[in-house]
């Protein structure tokens, strides 16, 4: 499976935590930057990736940012995402399994590596059931629709 990664300056040293660790599984990795500590703004890397996954270039998505939050609604105003702010491993076991989430997204000033690790890998090991799932999924790309 291929990744793509991104984060602003407060999630760069956990996406590098992470990019390693499933470098490491055997995951491709993409990294779409940021590469340092310097101040950035997070929606263009929430947009890049979030572009990224939406193109097929890359099967899924990891972001961080400080809570997570910024560099996933950024993310989630790309036609076809559907990140998900995760905090723990059940939530995000779930955003893959019933709402087919592409991306996850961290807090880097929320999580510890452990804990991000523990996320990342419910999120890629658990698929969409589809079924009454899809119909409510579908329901959300209907909006999306809606609104462009
Ligand atoms: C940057 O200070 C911080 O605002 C950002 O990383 C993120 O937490 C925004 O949602």
């Amino acid at each position: 499976m291929k990744l793509g990664f991104g984060a602003d300056h407060a999630g760069y040293e956990l996406k590098e935590k992470l990019k390693k660790y499933l470098e490491e599984k055997g995951y491709e990795c993409v990294d779409y930057g940021t590469h340092s500590t310097e101040r950035v703004d997070y929606p263009d890397f929430g947009k890049i990736v979030g572009e990224k996954v939406a193109a097929g270039e890359v099967d899924k998505g990891v972001l961080v940012c400080g809570t997570g939050v910024g560099i996933s609604l950024a993310a989630n105003k790309v036609k076809g995402i559907r990140a998900c702010v995760c905090s723990e491993p059940y939530t995000a076991m779930m955003s893959a399994k019933h709402n087919d989430a592409n991306i996850i997204a961290m807090g880097g000033r929320v999580v510890g590596e452990d804990m991000a690790k523990m996320i990342v890998d419910s999120f890629l090991e658990n698929t969409f059931e589809g079924g009454r799932h899809k119909m409510r999924v579908d329901k959300i790309i209907s909006i999306e629709n809606e609104e462009a």
